[in-house]
């Protein structure tokens, strides 16, 4: 018998409870279930809505339920749909009728959005927290490279040499921008919607201020047709997720071109890379390019939600039910890529000589002879018109700037003297950067700081919230009543 089958007087076609059920993935959401129930029980309680002493046995009961499953003692059953309606069937097997008030005053519509909304603020933090790590890494292997010089590229052409610290400290920031992107999405998961009813609110006198202050909730949802049918927090997760994944997807990209032979600027560690089972010779960066190649579901499930929730009329549909599987993809995406890129950042080998010798082997230096015959009084415009007649003539010649003879320079332009050796230096090159956001090492040093600084923050706003919100530190919620 169905918990809804009083209206009905046929079974349910079989092929209709394989197609609606969601219990197959939804049983992931049975701890947030159970402490919603329990903090749903304690607040009846409260109000007076159900006596102290069925409270009571709900709240056992419901902690005996998550026991069992715990211990793998019972089978969440296809016929009972979803996760809700089978912890509901399990708790009357476990206390008889009285289970079947828990329901009083509550629809699964507000209750299927307040497990999404504990599941995920949980999952967030801790999203943020592994991003965190990873820009740890970054930071640390970038305050070990304030020598190291590499080719930039714009256009995978080699532009201006930089310090290997300066490149990684980049993604520092991309990282630092998802964190605070994640942070700021968190403020909205964090409102509870439980207590708007199917969607008009209940008849009964609950107190859903009691329930947000149990569940550690920041707000609530002021109107109830807007809080069953809100899934907008979990969009925001996914896009602020999807540009997160672009990230990780561009990092990778660079960890295979570096590691390649032609590059050779790195090495990654044995432990996270993997051979071929015909070419003896191969280690092939598998990680880097998974997670690269990741990057499509993780947009996938961003544009699928989307698509689910477009001209859905308010509030509940049955279409809503689409929104878990991407999210708990996403979240195992996202948990993966981190988890691994952090050490094998950390893992790492960075070629220093090889990174050295190719700004050695290159024209990087042309803007800085540019910027040469500025400070000696050439308009921009033609110290440019000059230095690229002068890399023309190099290029035919075979050799580099710094391959010139000072007659040789001076027949570009008179201008040039014996100190535009020391100019086009590569270490002067770089150090001469020293502006706010350049690559001289002094800037590094400032903006390794400034994210040591952001680093330590996150990890306060980490202390201050996850202790709240993790789902095992509520399963006591109500028990003092
Ligand atoms: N399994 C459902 C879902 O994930 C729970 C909500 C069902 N509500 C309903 N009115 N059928 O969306």
């Amino acid at each position: 018998m169905k918990l809804w089958g009083g209206r009905f007087t046929k079974p349910t076609n079989q092929l209709v409870d394989e197609y609606t059920a969601s219990i197959s993935f939804d049983q992931k959401m049975w701890r947030q279930d159970i402490v919603g129930s329990l903090a749903h029980v304690a607040m009846l309680g409260k109000c007076g809505i159900l006596p102290m002493d069925e409270v009571k046995q709900i709240i056992a009961g419901l902690k005996k339920v998550k026991e069992k499953i715990e211990r793998g003692q019972v089978t969440f059953q296809l016929a009972h749909e979803d996760v809700h309606m089978n912890i509901e069937k399990m708790l009357i097997e476990e206390i008889g009728p009285v289970g079947g008030k828990l329901h009083t005053g509550r629809s699964r519509n507000d209750q299927v959005a307040l497990d999404m909304h504990l599941y995920l603020r949980e999952q967030m933090m801790e999203i943020i927290q592994l991003s965190m790590y990873l820009q740890r890494a970054l930071t640390d292997k970038a305050s070990q490279h304030l020598d190291t010089v590499m080719p930039g590229y714009t256009h995978l052409q080699r532009a201006q040499p930089v310090l290997f610290g300066y490149h990684l400290m980049a993604y520092v920031s991309m990282l630092q921008r998802d964190i605070e992107r994640l942070q700021e999405a968190w403020r909205r998961v964090n409102v509870l919607p439980l207590g708007a009813g199917a969607l008009a609110g209940t008849t009964f006198p609950i107190d859903r201020e009691f329930v947000a202050d149990m569940l550690q909730f920041d707000g609530i949802y002021i109107n109830s047709m807007d809080a069953v049918s809100d899934r907008d927090f979990i969009v925001e997760f996914l896009s602020s997720s999807a540009l997160l994944m672009a990230h990780l997807s561009r990092l990778c990209e660079e960890l295979v071109i570096w590691s390649s032979q032609e590059f050779a600027f790195i090495e990654l560690d044995d432990a996270f890379c993997t051979g071929s089972s015909i070419m003896p010779q191969k280690k092939n960066p598998d990680v880097a390019e998974l997670v690269r190649g990741k990057t499509g579901r993780v947009y996938g499930n961003l544009f699928s939600l989307l698509t689910v929730l477009k001209g859905l009329p308010l509030a509940y549909n049955k279409d809503m039910q689409e929104d878990k599987e991407g999210m708990f993809d996403t979240v195992k995406t996202l948990h993966g890529a981190l988890s691994l890129l952090t050490p094998m950042i950390e893992t790492m080998t960075v070629n220093k000589q090889r990174m050295r010798q190719t700004v050695t082997e290159d024209f990087s230096n042309a803007t800085d002879l540019a910027d040469y015959l500025v400070t000696k009084g050439l308009p921009f415009r033609q110290a440019h018109e000059v230095v690229g007649k002068a890399v023309l003539a190099c290029i035919e010649q075979k050799k580099y700037l710094l391959d010139l003879t000072l007659e040789e320079f001076q027949a570009f332009s008179p201008l040039i003297e014996g100190d535009v050796y020391q100019a086009l230096d590569v270490e002067t090159v770089v150090n001469a950067r020293n502006v706010m956001g350049g690559t001289a090492r002094q800037q590094v040093e400032k903006q390794i700081a400034a994210y040591r600084e952001a680093m330590g923050k996150t990890e306060t706003w980490i202390a201050e919230h996850s202790q709240k919100v993790m789902i095992e530190s509520l399963i006591d919620v109500g028990s003092p009543l």
